[in-house]
């Protein structure tokens, strides 16, 4: 995964510095969006566990916070005004909470905040790494961490996402509903190339898996298959197979240890990484980083806003703190990251008893002192 900081902008700076023998630390800017519901809780231990490794790295972090969501929404009328994303687009990463609101509609938000917010910022992929950590309950049986470690990369602009479609004589009888698929060159290769490169660079299995439908898709499944073969011609190293969505459901819960590195359509994607979520553990501990390898990236706890856990100090923080690390390891600090993940598993396997809101054993802040106290004295 190629990495993206804000070095370039401050490199001229630093020579001159090393030069003078003044060592300066990284500064990386990040927008904070901690949205609505249990939202601001979870990033809140997710910048604190950041706080503490840009002690620790010395690296620096200037957080922005953005007030985006469904408060703002009822109150103002706003959801993702143009200027906010000139802005979003001039940071090093975006981190955010949740986005969802009791009291709006559901879809308004999804739509005109998260999913305005992937094609704006042409966040073409979603990556969604599927593990599970020692200590951590599956509901598979006779499957442990070594069994359930692969990632899912998956198309994040286009398919059925596109929005395309249509009604025809809408309320009577002859209704009909149209919802279109869009499949560009451009967008399955881009995705596609970057799954390989992916699986490369992962050096684990070296194994890609291509997810589809292509017994009844018979537009986009093919034109998925046709850039497969073509883009495989490239990375010998990697052994490629192709399944279908249905059956690979089936064997992610059957026969998870023989995955490494997934690609799919959006909508596949969608569903799929929310049953990888499950069997490693379930919302609590699933992350994702929403990646435009040329621009600025957002990453994201996959679980909603949860609103009836507000302020209670019992959600699980976990995933916004694995989604966070994501970011880390994503501008390219390897060490950082690698402390970070560190300290992610021992919590998870020396205090977490359960990753439900409520039972595991801590408060929710606390969870997020157990990081920091992990990442300030690992050795
Ligand atoms: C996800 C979510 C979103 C999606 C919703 C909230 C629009 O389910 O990030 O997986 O469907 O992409
Ligand atoms: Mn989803």
């Amino acid at each position: 995964m190629e990495s993206r900081s804000s070095r370039s902008r401050t490199e001229a700076g630093e020579s001159e510095k090393v030069k003078k023998g003044i060592t300066m630390s990284k500064h990386y800017k990040i927008a904070v969006i901690p949205g609505d519901g249990t939202g601001p809780e979870v990033v809140a231990e997710g910048i604190k566990a950041l706080k503490a490794l840009s002690k620790r790295c010395g690296l620096q972090f200037e957080f922005e916070e953005f007030p985006l969501g469904g408060e703002q929404y009822l109150k103002k009328g706003t959801l993702l005004p143009e200027d906010v994303l000139e802005e979003l687009k001039g940071t090093d990463a975006i981190y955010l909470g949740a986005i969802g609101h009791p009291e709006v509609k559901p879809g308004i938000l999804e739509r005109d905040i998260l999913l305005k917010m992937r094609f704006a910022l042409d966040l073409y992929i979603n990556l969604r790494p599927v593990v599970l950590y020692p200590g951590v309950d599956t509901p598979l049986k006779n499957k442990g961490p070594e069994d359930i470690d692969f990632l899912v990369v998956r198309e994040n602009t286009e398919g059925m996402y596109a929005g395309g479609g249509g009604f025809f004589k809408k309320g009577t009888a002859d209704e009909v509903a149209i919802q279109e698929s869009v499949n560009t060159r451009k967008g399955v290769e881009r995705c596609v190339r970057f799954a390989f490169e992916t699986c490369r660079k992962r050096n684990k299995k070296k194994r890609l898996t291509l997810c589809g439908k292509t017994n009844v898709l018979i537009y986009e499944s093919d034109l998925w298959s046709r850039v497969f073969e073509e883009v495989r011609k490239s990375y010998p190293d990697v052994e490629t197979n192709y399944q279908h969505v249905d059956a690979l459901c089936m064997w992610m819960i059957k026969n998870p240890e023989q995955f490494d590195v997934i690609v799919t359509t959006n909508l596949f994607g969608d569903i799929i990484t929310d049953l990888g979520a499950i069997i490693q553990g379930g919302l609590g501990i699933a992350a994702g980083g929403n990646i435009n390898p040329e621009g600025t990236s957002m990453f994201e706890p996959m679980g909603g806003s949860a609103p009836k856990y507000t302020g209670l100090n019992v959600i699980n923080p976990m995933a916004a703190i694995a989604a966070a690390q994501m970011m880390v390891d994503y501008l390219g600090e390897k060490e950082a990251a690698e402390i970070f993940q560190f300290a992610i598993k021992a919590v998870l396997k020396n205090h977490i008893k359960s990753l439900e809101a409520g039972k595991m054993g801590y408060g929710t802040k606390e969870v997020g002192d157990l990081v920091v106290k992990y990442i300030e004295s690992r050795e």
